[in-house]
């Protein structure tokens, strides 16, 4: 198929970007995302041009470094992928793609579609952690944790750090990441003791670096590629709350 690629350049985070328009033809619907991607660079380096930046690393929806707003969505049109999971058999002959970098001032553009998103490790930092002697692999295996608690866990621990969640909100939130996080913790024992303090630090640092508000638009579900459900937000919310009141 042949496609039409309207792609942010951007120099560096001072410079001025613009969108630049690419012909691509012969791209196959077998391709990744990613793998059109190095078929554009390819092309573009043979004839002496500066190959589109573009962040990757696992390209298996694992480590969440991919993360490009195309055709106006983070990750694109298909549901519960991260970019490089999307694939080219998605998009039609003739298809126009714009493709943008994550637009939220907490993640400052580096280059083209790469974003700073070294925020969210600075949040994590604050408190996305267990600090408690949890002792050795079998004294951990040795405590009991509830299926309830185990799903749960599993659930909100496969939050990969896209930034989809911000990407999306139109208050750029980092609320649903940081809900994943605190609520992945709180379900072990050794996770427990440290809850409050956690949420409330993780919380402060989300505020500081300039993250917005959740006003429950539910964008940041509807978009993340995990399927991180918004009511960890309101679990987030009632520990938050109540952790203030006793303040
Ligand atoms: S909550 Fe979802 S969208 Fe947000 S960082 Fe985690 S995986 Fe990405
Ligand atoms: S490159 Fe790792 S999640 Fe996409």
């Amino acid at each position: 198929m042949n496609i039409k690629l309207k792609i942010w350049r951007q120099k560096n985070a001072k410079s001025k970007g613009r969108f630049e328009t690419y012909q691509l033809n012969d791209v196959a619907e077998d391709m990744s995302f990613l793998e059109m991607l190095d078929y554009l660079n390819g092309t573009l380096i043979k004839n002496g041009k500066e190959p589109v930046a573009f962040d990757h690393d696992c390209r298996e929806g694992i480590c969440g470094s991919c993360g490009i707003y195309i055709n106006g969505r983070p990750h694109g049109n298909d549901h519960r992928t991260t970019t490089c999971e999307l694939r080219m058999r998605l998009f039609k002959d003739g298809d126009t793609v714009t493709l943008e970098p994550w637009r939220s001032a907490s993640f400052p553009v580096v280059k083209d579609l790469v974003v700073d998103r070294s925020a969210f490790d600075k949040i994590t930092n604050a408190g996305g952690y267990i600090s408690v002697n949890a002792g050795a692999a079998q004294d951990a295996n040795a405590i009991p944790v509830p299926k309830h608690n185990a799903d749960v866990a599993f659930d909100t621990a496969s939050c990969v750090g896209c930034g989809a969640c911000v990407a999306a909100c139109k208050n750029a939130s980092a609320m649903l990441f940081v809900a994943a996080k605190v609520t992945h913790l709180a379900q072990f024992p050794q996770g427990r003791i440290e809850a409050v303090e956690r949420i409330k630090s993780m919380v402060a640092k989300m505020d500081e670096l300039g993250f917005g508000s959740c006003t429950n638009t539910r964008a940041c579900e509807a978009e993340c590629p995990k399927g991180i459900s918004i009511s960890t937000i309101a679990k987030l919310n009632r520990e938050f709350i109540s952790a203030k009141i006793k303040d």
